[in-house]
């Protein structure tokens, strides 16, 4: 291990207690995809920041896999400049760089070509050999979905894949999106299970990698105070909102097939959902929390296709200026089709139907373009039943809000009601509010870095399991067949850098609320 990695360890007392509980055995990871963008914006910059931090193994090693042909020096010359440009905590420490740099190599081939394996499977073996990396490794498919099955059953056919009762390890990382829908993401399953067992998958959602999404859990089950009101008797709904600034970038052709329900709500959004409304899990182990969450998915009451223009709304974003820049509208995008009904903006209206959250509301929406970049979970209870001030006291009063905020400013705002400082009774919402920039002097790190550590360390709690996948996309398949079913006439249009189209807002007053402005 690098000396300066581990002094960064040592120089923080409470760095020093987590390194020493979680640090993964020696291990290579095998990177497919390791040209494109998701390796070098997120991929190594967060193995570089766990350098940093000394949460990397001794030995820790490597293996880009792409097409393109290049050396490993080539490689490691676009390593270098990925981190520069976007590593978590800078300045750069340069001689921790070179050292990371050293355990890295590259293999060129496509994934269809025996070839290539044959060449990476060389590559194991020389790091096994000359950096111990005891026959361990993490297969990351940072690839097109369409290469993920062929990648994990050629990985197979070459032997690459260790049986889990032996003694050195073998994980496969799946990256989003696991399907387009319930049938291609349970077929999806069951061939990646003929190659490796479930213990051995980690289908990704960085997500549930960020710190305030975890401390869902502890702020519901570490407090005697929220979960006695935490159902149906207190909460009057709950809305979930994801909403993004920046529009569909440069990937009009996917974005175009997928949309943002299959784009953000089958998977963000429905795994936040799951952490606000399942129940106590026994233990905070992998499937104990696993089993919760797949039962809360599984009680998502379906919508039947009569039902979907109801419950759902949808937009699509024209032209218009966010944060002072002008964007064109979606149809306008490079790889759209100009005709496109791809819905850019989702609105829901979803039922829990258990015991403890019967007839509460769960309204859930993002788009693209929006006016500002904002994950939120709200939590909205019933009014006071009778305040006791005089009435023109009580009309402007407004309901307990709880919101934890997921992104940015992440932390946890509680509106009540206070009085006014004065001669007379006068009322007035305020926040109480706890800000993690604040209350801890540690900079939380990026969700990727949790979930790469999580999956050497062999701890599976944060990756979805393959019911909770499967259960996910049963009400959004639902939704999906009935849009299908009616058809799009006329599909609402927002400009871009508003927060929807009208038909969201008017979505909420048919049910006598409105949409929290974060
Ligand atoms: N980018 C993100 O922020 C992001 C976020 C969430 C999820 N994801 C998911 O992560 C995955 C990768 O996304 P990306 O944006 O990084 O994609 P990308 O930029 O298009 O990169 C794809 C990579 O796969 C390689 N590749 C494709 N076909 C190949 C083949 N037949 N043989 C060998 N190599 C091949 C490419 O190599 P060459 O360049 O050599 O052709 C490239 O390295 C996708 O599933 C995506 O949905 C990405």
């Amino acid at each position: 291990m690098d000396p300066q990695a581990t002094n960064s360890t040592l120089d923080n007392p409470l760095r020093e207690g987590l390194s020493l509980e979680r640090l993964p055995s020696p291990c290579a990871m095998v990177i497919f995809g390791a040209s494109g963008d998701l390796t070098r914006r997120k991929l190594m910059p967060a193995l570089y920041d766990l350098a940093l931090e000394g949460l990397l193994p001794p030995g820790f090693s490597v293996v880009g896999v792409a097409r393109s042909e290049k050396s490993n020096d080539e490689f490691r010359e676009e390593v270098r400049e990925s981190i520069r440009q976007n590593a978590r905590r800078t300045p750069i420490d340069e001689g921790l760089l070179r050292t990371f740099e050293e355990g890295i190599s590259y293999v060129a081939g496509d994934f269809s070509s025996p070839d290539a394996y044959a060449r990476i499977s060389e590559e194991l073996d020389r790091l096994d050999r000359e950096r111990n990396t005891s026959g361990n490794r993490v297969y990351y498919l940072a690839t097109p979905p369409s290469a993920y099955a062929e990648i994990a059953c050629k990985l197979s056919e070459q032997g690459l894949v260790q049986p889990i009762e032996d003694e050195s390890w073998t994980r496969l990382i799946v990256e989003k999106p696991f399907g387009n829908d319930y049938d291609s993401a349970r077929e999806l399953n069951q061939t990646l299970l003929q190659y490796f067992s479930e213990d051995q998958i980690y289908r990704i959602d960085h997500y549930l990698g960020k710190e305030t999404v975890q401390n869902m859990l502890a702020f519901r089950f570490a407090n005697g105070i929220f979960e006695p009101l935490w159902n149906r008797t207190f909460i009057d709904h709950v809305q979930i909102t994801v909403a993004e600034s920046i529009g569909i970038e440069n990937r009009g052709g996917y974005y175009d097939q997928a949309g943002a329900l299959r784009d953000m709500v089958q998977n963000h959004m429905l795994q936040l959902l799951s952490l606000v409304s399942m129940e106590p899990p026994p233990a905070f182990d992998a499937d104990s929390v696993h089993d919760e969450k797949v039962k809360a998915l599984r009680s998502i009451r379906p919508i039947q296709p009569e039902e979907v223009d109801y419950y759902t709304v949808r937009g699509q974003y024209s032209e218009g200026w966010v944060m002072g820049q002008p964007y064109p509208g979606y149809r306008d995008e490079a790889r759209v089709d100009p005709a496109s009904t791809t819905e850019t903006y989702v609105a829901l209206k979803l039922f829990i139907d258990n015991w403890r959250w019967a007839g509460v509301p769960f309204y859930l929406r993002t788009g693209k373009h929006l006016p500002r970049r904002v994950s939120e979970i709200s939590i909205q209870f019933h009014k006071a039943p009778h305040p006791p001030f005089a009435e023109n006291v009580t009309q402007s009063l407004e309901p307990n809000v709880l919101a934890i905020r997921i992104q940015p400013d992440e932390g946890i705002t509680l509106k009540t009601t206070a009085k006014v400082p004065g001669p007379s009774m006068r009322l007035r919402s305020v926040n109480m509010g706890f800000l993690y920039g604040t209350s801890f002097l540690v900079e939380s790190p990026d969700a990727y870095e949790r979930l790469l550590l999580d999956c050497m360390l062999g701890d599976s709690t944060l990756f979805p399991r393959r019911d909770g996948i499967e259960a996910s996309w049963e009400p959004i398949t639902q939704i999906l067949r009935g849009w299908e079913a009616t058809g799009v006439e006329n599909l609402p249009a927002y400009s871009a850098g508003t927060w929807g189209p009208e038909e969201a807002d008017s979505f909420m007053e048919r049910d006598g609320r409105q949409w929290r402005q974060p």
